[in-house]
C-alpha cells in the first residue's frame, strides 16, 4: 500500500472533475468571495460579482468543455480595491471586479485573449507545470 492508498481511491473525485470538464478547461478564473473577510469589497458586491460571472460565462457558452472554469475563492490576500480576481494560466490579477469590469475581462481577456490593462494589479504566470 502506498501513502495515497490509505486515504482510499480517488475515483469519485476523478468522476466529479470529469463531469466539470476540468481537464479540458483553457482558463481558470478565481474570484474572491470571502464574505467572512470582506476586505477587498462588500459581501454584497462579492455575491453580485460571482453570480454575474457564473451566469455570463454560461450565457456565452464558455463553461462547456474547453472553456473557462470559474471558482469562488477565499481571501486572495490583496484585501483592497476588489473584488479581486485572478486568471490562470495567464497569472493576471485584476481589481475592481464589478459586473461591468467582469464583462470586460470576459470579452477582452477570456474570449479575445487581450489583457484588460487598466484593471491589472499584477501579473505572474508562475512556472510551467511539471510533466505528469
Ligand atoms: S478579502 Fe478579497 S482579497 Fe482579501
Amino acid at each position: 500500500m502506498n501513502m495515497h492508498d490509505k486515504h482510499g481511491g480517488l475515483d469519485e473525485a476523478r468522476k466529479a472533475a470529469d463531469k466539470l470538464g476540468i481537464a479540458d478547461a483553457t482558463r481558470h478564473i478565481f474570484l474572491c468571495c470571502d464574505g467572512d473577510e470582506a476586505g477587498c469589497a462588500s459581501r454584497k458586491q462579492m455575491k453580485k460579482s460571482w453570480e454575474h460571472l457564473r451566469k455570463r460565462l454560461a450565457k456565452l457558452g464558455l463553461r462547456k468543455r474547453g472553456g473557462v472554469f470559474p471558482s469562488q475563492s477565499k481571501c486572495l490576500d490583496i484585501c483592497k480595491e476588489g473584488p479581486i480576481a485572478v486568471v490562470y494560466p495567464d497569472g493576471v490579477w485584476y481589481g475592481h471586479c464589478t459586473e461591468e469590469v467582469l464583462d470586460l475581462i470576459i470579452e477582452e481577456h477570456l474570449v479575445g485573449g487581450k489583457v484588460v490593462e487598466e484593471h491589472v494589479i499584477v501579473r505572474n504566470p508562475l512556472s510551467p507545470a511539471p510533466d505528469a
